[in-house]
């Protein structure tokens, strides 16, 4: 399966007869089916690792209900989304400065859903979105889990999407509806698929196979596959530090698998499935231990 070339270019269709804005930067929607797959684990591992290879990277955190972008990364943002929303700030005043020059747009937990913002708010986030996206070259969005209708926004608006799901059976699930009601939204969508915290390449090789399985014969949609993080304990170790864990253990498999994913995104390429224990990098069977 070779990769495909996304868009540079793309409206948002969130504003209300607005003119639909573009975007110079690559919009990447970060979201899943099954809440707490690792998303928000995924977004900064991805985000510091571009950061890492010289990329300029806007991190927003659209997880409204349950903000915690920030605090994954051990920051205290004094204006939020919410700030934005409120007209109170614009969005350049709230940008945050992180690890290895990333930068993030924090939200806070228990704001107005963005389907029920007003135009005036709305207009105000994609105008700043706009701005913003303009300066650098990635703006990855962490959204909420889930098929609501606001996160549902967000994917549309988005170039393209980076769908999070581990090998539990109750993730692949959520990630087929996640991929049939986009789908239906916009068949055209570029998806890719990001397989987290599998124990082994085997595993997440089946958890691949399943979906793409589901998805090309009940919908007749490809969905390439962007990587595979494993489960990794220094990830738990990095959300207790609230460091990311690219930056505190580069080395760590977890990290590795983001540096590699990183490239993928840059080349634009899928995983073939002979690619997979390499990536994974644990010694093929037979290897010398
Ligand atoms: N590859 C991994 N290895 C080990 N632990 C992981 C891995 N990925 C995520 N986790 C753990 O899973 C938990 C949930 O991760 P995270 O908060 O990133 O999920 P989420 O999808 O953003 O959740 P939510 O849906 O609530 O936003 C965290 O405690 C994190 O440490
Ligand atoms: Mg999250």
């Amino acid at each position: 399966m070779s990769g495909h070339a996304a868009p540079r270019l793309r409206s948002l269709p969130l504003g209300q007869g607005a003119e639909a804005p573009l975007f110079a930067a690559r919009v990447v929607a970060i979201t899943s089916g099954k809440g707490g797959v690792g998303k928000t684990n995924v977004t900064a591992g991805l985000a510091l690792s571009l950061a890492r290879l010289g990329q300029r990277v806007v991190v927003m955190d659209a997880n409204f209900g349950l903000a915690n972008l920030d605090i994954l990364l051990g920051l205290s943002p004094k204006y939020t989304l919410e700030h934005v929303l409120r007209g109170e700030k614009v969005l350049e005043e709230i940008l945050l400065e992180g690890p290895s020059g990333m930068q993030i747009l924090p939200a806070s937990s228990g704001i107005q859903e963005l389907t029920r913002l007003d135009t005036m708010s709305e207009l105000r986030l994609v105008q700043g979105l706009q701005r913003v996206a303009e300066t650098v070259d990635w703006l990855l969005i962490d959204t909420a889990a889930g098929i609501h209708e606001s996160v549902l926004k967000l994917l549309l608006a988005a170039q393209e999407v980076i769908l999070v799901a581990t090998p539990e059976p109750t993730s692949l699930v959520d990630a087929y509806a996640m991929v049939k009601v986009l789908h239906l939204r916009e068949p055209s969508k570029p998806l890719w698929l990001l397989v987290n915290n599998g124990q082994s390449a085997e595993e997440a090789r089946e958890t691949v196979d399943q979906l793409q399985e589901a998805t090309e014969r009940f919908l007749g949609k490809q969905v390439p596959v962007l990587g595979m993080v494993p489960n990794d304990p220094h990830i738990l170790q990095a959300v207790r530090q609230q460091r990311g864990v690219v930056e505190l253990f580069p080395d760590s498999p977890a990290s590795r698998a983001f540096g590699a994913i990183a490239q993928q995104l840059l080349g634009q390429v899928s995983l073939q499935p002979d690619d997979f224990a390499a990536f994974w990098r644990l010694p093929a069977p037979g290897d010398a231990p």
